[in-house]
């Protein structure tokens, strides 16, 4: 009896130890791991903002929209709004294209305060390799055709991939994975269209910067 009250003590003491110590480890680096994480946003943020110049200083608040909503993807869209001196210059919208061939496809664009794409990122996907993970770029330029693009140019029946009638690129041999993105960015430039002054002017969720 007095062993197995001493073999649950000692088991009780190591448990306690353990989580003091994971405990003390979270308050000694979390400061860091926040400064990291911020560190790694701004980073990969930065590239879906292309060539775009900036005059002052630049402040990114974070917008989380819940779901029902019409942009692309079931769960809450995160929009960074990126602003110049204040000014609005642009929106950062992380949003999930659900139709590609072997799951959902997690992507950043970038769109001016005025409606050009700035620039298209891949943050996550699970499509073939050699196949549909040319969309990534890290295996091809196919998302550098973006840029420069608006919800007029080219007209919206044409935001489509060329399989489809549309004037964007699709991938040799797989198509289904271009035609979700291409729809995603699509439908997230009609949502900007319909939201862009709401977007700007709604109070942030998290302050990002
Ligand atoms: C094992 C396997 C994996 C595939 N992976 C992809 C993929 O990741 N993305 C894609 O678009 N098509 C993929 N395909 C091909 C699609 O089934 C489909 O044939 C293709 O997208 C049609 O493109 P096409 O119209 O240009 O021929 C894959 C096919 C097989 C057999």
């Amino acid at each position: 009896m007095t062993t197995i009250i001493r073999n649950t003590l000692s088991l009780g003491i190591i448990a306690a130890v353990c989580t003091a110590l994971v405990a003390a480890t979270w308050l000694l680096t979390r400061d860091r791991i926040a400064a990291n994480e911020q560190a790694w946003l701004e980073q990969s943020l930065a590239p879906a903002l292309g060539a775009m110049n900036f005059e002052g200083t630049i402040t990114l608040s974070r917008l989380d929209i819940p779901p029902p909503h019409d942009l692309p993807g079931s769960e809450a869209a995160i929009v960074y709004r990126v602003f110049d001196d204040g000014r609005p210059r642009a929106l950062l919208f992380t949003v999930t294209a659900r139709d590609g061939y072997a799951g959902p496809i997690r992507l950043l664009l970038g769109i001016t305060v005025d409606g050009r794409v700035t620039g298209l990122r891949i943050l996550r996907h699970r499509e073939t390799p050699g196949l549909g993970d040319r969309i990534d770029q890290a295996k091809s330029d196919w998302v550098n055709q973006f840029p420069g693009h608006a919800l007029g140019n080219p007209p919206l029946e044409s935001w489509a991939i060329r399989a489809d009638g549309g004037a964007f690129d699709q991938l040799s041999g797989a198509s289904v994975t271009p035609r979700a993105v291409v729809g995603a960015v699509r439908k997230t430039l009609v949502y900007f269209d319909a939201h862009r002054d709401d977007l700007f002017s709604a109070p942030a969720t998290e302050d990002a910067s």
